[in-house]
């Protein structure tokens, strides 16, 4: 929909940004809510961040979202920053606030949740030990909110084991435990496990397979997978066979818009039917 020169402005720091899903996402809410408003991909170099964040009120800019390498860089720019981004060390949504001021946000923890408690109503943090798959950037937002959750102890497996111990001195709470274990531990750490995330890389597309014997989990476990390309993954596609609750990564990726895009166009945006199968065919072929 043409925009007037009252428009709304947000968009997406990157360097790279032409990958970035989020013009599609949010360029669809603002079509579906009839919004004058915009969001632009915003290619912007590591040495050039800091000037391009202090550019947005300036512009009058609403704010905007971060992405590769800008996520861990922004907190140190930002003049408040959420309790889950400092935990977190990393953060992927400004808002701009009307005195010009930036406020940093990380909404993945935000996503995971929506996103769990869309697909999997039925799970509670009191079903038994979280076992995560991998220890990056996504690891961090998916274990943050499970201890917000109230999850008691997660299991932690890793292929390299400083970057699990690591995490785990960051994120453990006096209420959460998050113990360590190998990569070859990773089907037995499944015995009486409530919920199950795979955070790795491993069965996305042009990544190996996930190899994961699955008979140790009980099969009233959720099995979460926050790859989303493709959608249904290997690990999804066999915890289904076995009868296993699953959720897919897609609802993360969409749910996580939600906050920035309220606080920019002043609508709280929904994630409907419509909106996944559009997304899912900006997603074909990629990965
Ligand atoms: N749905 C969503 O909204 C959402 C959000 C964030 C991420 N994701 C997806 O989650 C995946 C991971 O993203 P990320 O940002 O967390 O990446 P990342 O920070 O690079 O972390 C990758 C993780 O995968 C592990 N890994 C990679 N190759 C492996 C292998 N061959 N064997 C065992 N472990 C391996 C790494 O282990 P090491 O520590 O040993 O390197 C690390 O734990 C990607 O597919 C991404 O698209 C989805």
């Amino acid at each position: 929909m043409p925009i007037t020169g009252a428009a709304r402005i947000a968009g997406i720091m990157g360097w790279p940004v032409s990958h970035s899903r989020s013009p599609a996402l949010h360029g669809f809410w603002l079509a579906e809510y009839g919004i004058d408003g915009a969001y632009v991909p915003l290619a912007v170099p590591p040495d050039r961040l800091e000037q391009a964040l202090r550019a947005l009120p300036a512009l009058g800019f609403r704010g905007c979202n971060l992405t590769i390498p800008h996520k861990q860089a922004a907190l140190k720019i930002m003049d408040r920053v959420d309790p889950f981004a400092r935990s977190i060390g990393a953060m992927n949504t400004v808002v701009v606030t009307p005195d010009g001021e930036l406020e940093g946000s990380n909404t993945d923890v935000f996503g995971f949740r929506e996103n769990l408690r869309e697909q999997a109503p039925a799970w509670r943090a009191s079903a038994g030990p979280a076992v995560v798959l991998g220890a990056g950037g996504g690891a961090r937002a998916v274990i943050a909110a499970l201890i917000a959750a109230g999850v008691g102890e997660i299991r932690l497996v890793n292929r390299s084991p400083d970057h699990a111990e690591a995490l785990a001195g960051d994120l453990a709470t006096p209420e959460t435990r998050i113990t360590v274990h190998p990569w070859q531990q990773r089907a037995e750490v499944l015995a009486g496990a409530g919920i199950l995330v795979n955070t790795t890389s491993l069965g996305m597309d042009k990544e190996p397979p996930l190899d994961l014997d699955l008979r140790a989990l009980p099969e009233s476990a959720v099995v979460v997978d926050i790859v989303y390309v493709p959608l249904e993954t290997g690990l999804l596609a066999a915890a289904r066979r076995r009868g296993n609750p699953c959720v897919d990564g897609l609802g993360m990726l969409l749910h996580q818009g939600r906050p920035g895009f309220a606080a920019w166009f002043g609508v709280a945006p929904e994630v409907t039917p419509a909106l996944r199968q559009a997304m899912l065919a900006t997603l074909a072929g990629s990965r």
